[in-house]
């Protein structure tokens, strides 16, 4: 509410831009430390003009989560029963008290804010640094990330008005960073032997040792070759930061490594945030490639989307993540699997935002899509340049409404030593895991004691296939690692499920993990050697049982148990 002399001068002043009484401010979001690796270089400019979003408190967090459960785990009498896009919305829509009072607020500074996601809980504003510093008693200032050279304009806290308390989750971007080590795989020599095509049998294939193809992992997962039938049964794959799919090196990949498909089999483009999928060799991208060849090459005939977003709004960070949520969020049968192999250091992201992106996860997971994120390529350490007193978990693995997937490595398998693997420091352990994570940390003992969180939501949740995998990037073949091959196998068995899940009437297997954990579980393959270095230790070795390298997946096992 405004006080007499604001309105008074509001009048004289025709409602000046500024409001010349002071509201009460109160400290919303604070960072302590500038996140490793970058540096404080100077004032932002006065007339930049920054993209800003604020996100109202949501109406029924809870609600959500437990619907969210309800519909995921098997033992539950709704089981596979998802929501519709308004049932979720409902639980996310913010109170009318929070839309008026953050909009009074807006109009007393003379900001006009635009709706960016379907329940509303989301504005976006643009305003220069000057008014911004105004606004939150900020500081904006450009930080350059040391070895990159980027810049950003970042402040290390900010404040609301008091009264705004209760009605305001987050802005964005204030205190959270983007990802200058983003790792993406690199392209190595391509294989000397020749890789495995076309297996008929179960037994793997020697070549599988040194060379994964899609016949190796047919034989390794007992994936059939079989075409899916059901066309409403979609699977997604995300592409940002300019990670362009090409065309002809995914028609190379089939017609020399899937002979028995039609070499034109392909996807479909969608594009958000001014994102594009340019087909010059030049700009075919590894990790777009890789993402692209293993879904179509693994999940046979199953329609798949190329989500390319752009980076119209933001600068690297997690806008895009923000972006591609909301936007699935606003269709009314969104894809039933979205595959990411993007993601970044935990302590990078605001608590607040980390929390309300895991939240978006589960609005999506409650609708009944699979979301799957690669764990990260850092072992124990995450994406760190030096400095390694204590293990630094990954985002969004950290999430207890994702699935997080691990890589392994060889014939037999064991996992993989880059595979990020642990313990969040933000999320707490869920219960679907508590039995598997205690039993672990029971075994483990003090290893590692101090390094790592032990309440923590462990990750990740799932283990496939993700070295030496071979791929084709502007023509040529090479072999890539990393988690990022992980992730697009994983969802494309996922898939394969759905589409016979689907042939028969019944639901999407939906948000994964208290499936993965229960009586999924006696589908997976345990994983019992090798472990993921970091920080000058060992890292977590694998284990019996669950443990953060994880295991392997049967598909045909996975199957008679969703049935
Ligand atoms: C692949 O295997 C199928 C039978 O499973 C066979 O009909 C086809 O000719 C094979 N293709 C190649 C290129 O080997
Ligand atoms: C450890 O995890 C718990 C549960 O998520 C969290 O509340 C706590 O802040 C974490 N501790 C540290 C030091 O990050």
């Amino acid at each position: 509410m405004l006080t007499r002399v604001a309105l008074l001068a509001c009048l004289a002043a025709v409602c000046a831009a500024k409001p010349l009484v002071a509201r009460s401010m109160q400290l919303h979001e604070v960072r302590d430390e500038v996140p490793d690796g970058f540096v404080h270089s100077g004032a932002a400019p006065q007339d930049t003009v920054l993209n800003l979003r604020l996100a109202l408190v949501q109406s029924d967090t809870a609600g959500l989560q437990k619907a969210l459960m309800d519909v995921s785990t098997p033992s539950s009498a709704l089981y596979g029963q998802h929501l519709t896009k308004e049932e979720v919305e409902k639980f996310v829509a913010p109170s009318a008290d929070s839309v008026a009072a953050v909009n009074a607020w807006f109009a007393e500074n003379g900001i006009t804010a635009k709706t960016v996601s379907p329940a509303g809980d989301w504005l976006s504003f643009s305003i220069p640094v000057s008014q911004a510093n105004d606004l939150l008693d900020a500081d904006f200032s450009v930080f350059t990330h040391q070895e990159t050279g980027q810049t950003s304009i970042r402040t290390l806290a900010y404040s609301i008005p008091a009264d705004l308390k209760e009605h305001v989750d987050l802005v964005h971007p204030t205190i959270t960073f983007p990802n200058p080590f983003a790792r993406l795989p690199a392209m190595v020599a391509p294989p000397k032997a020749k890789p495995a095509v076309n297996v008929t049998s179960d037994a793997v294939p020697a070549s599988c040792s040194s060379t994964i193809t899609p016949a190796c992992l047919q034989a390794l997962y007992g994936i059939p070759t079989t075409p899916a039938t059901v066309s409403s049964n979609q699977l997604a794959v995300s592409g940002f930061i300019e990670q362009f799919a090409n065309q002809a090196d995914l028609r190379t990949f089939l017609s020399t490594l899937r002979p028995d498909l039609p070499a034109t089999t392909t996807f479909t483009l969608q594009t958000l945030d001014g994102g594009q999928n340019p087909q010059a060799a030049s700009e075919a991208g590894v990790e777009a490639n890789l993402d692209i060849q293993y879904t179509i090459g693994v999940a046979t005939k199953v329609p798949t989307t190329f989500i390319s977003v752009g980076e119209n709004f933001h600068d690297g960070a997690l806008e895009g993540f923000l972006d591609i949520i909301n936007f699935l969020l606003g269709e009314t049968a969104p894809p039933q699997v979205l595959t990411t192999s993007y993601g970044q250091n935990e302590n990078t992201i605001s608590r607040a935002l980390a929390n309300n992106l895991c939240n978006a996860y589960a609005q999506l997971g409650a609708r009944g899509t699979s979301i799957l994120f690669a764990s990260g390529d850092g072992g124990v350490a995450g994406s760190q340049s030096s400095r390694c007193t204590t293990f630094l978990p990954t985002f969004p693995s950290g999430c207890p409404f994702m699935t997080s997937v691990g890589a392994t490595t060889g014939v037999p398998e064991t996992s993989a030593s880059f595979s990020s693997g642990g313990f969040s420091n933000f999320f707490a352990q869920p219960s679907y895991q508590a039995s598997a994570v205690s039993t672990f940390l029971t075994a483990l003992g003090n290893t590692n004691s101090g390094k790592f969180n032990r309440s923590g939501r462990a990750f990740p949740d799932i283990a496939a296939q993700g070295d030496n995998v071979e791929i084709f990037v502007g023509g040529e073949s090479g072999l890539v690692g990393g988690t990022s091959c992980s992730s697009p196998i994983f969802a494309s068995v996922i898939s394969l499920l759905n589409d016979e899940l689907a042939a028969v009437g019944k639901p999407p297997l939906g948000f994964l993990n208290p499936f993965l954990y229960s009586t999924g579980a006696a589908a997976l393959n345990d994983i019992t050697t090798g472990s993921n270095p970091g920080c000058n230790t060992n890292g977590f070795p694998a284990r019996a049982g669950w443990d953060p390298d994880r295991c392997r997946l049967m598909m045909g096992k996975v199957e008679h148990h969703a049935k």
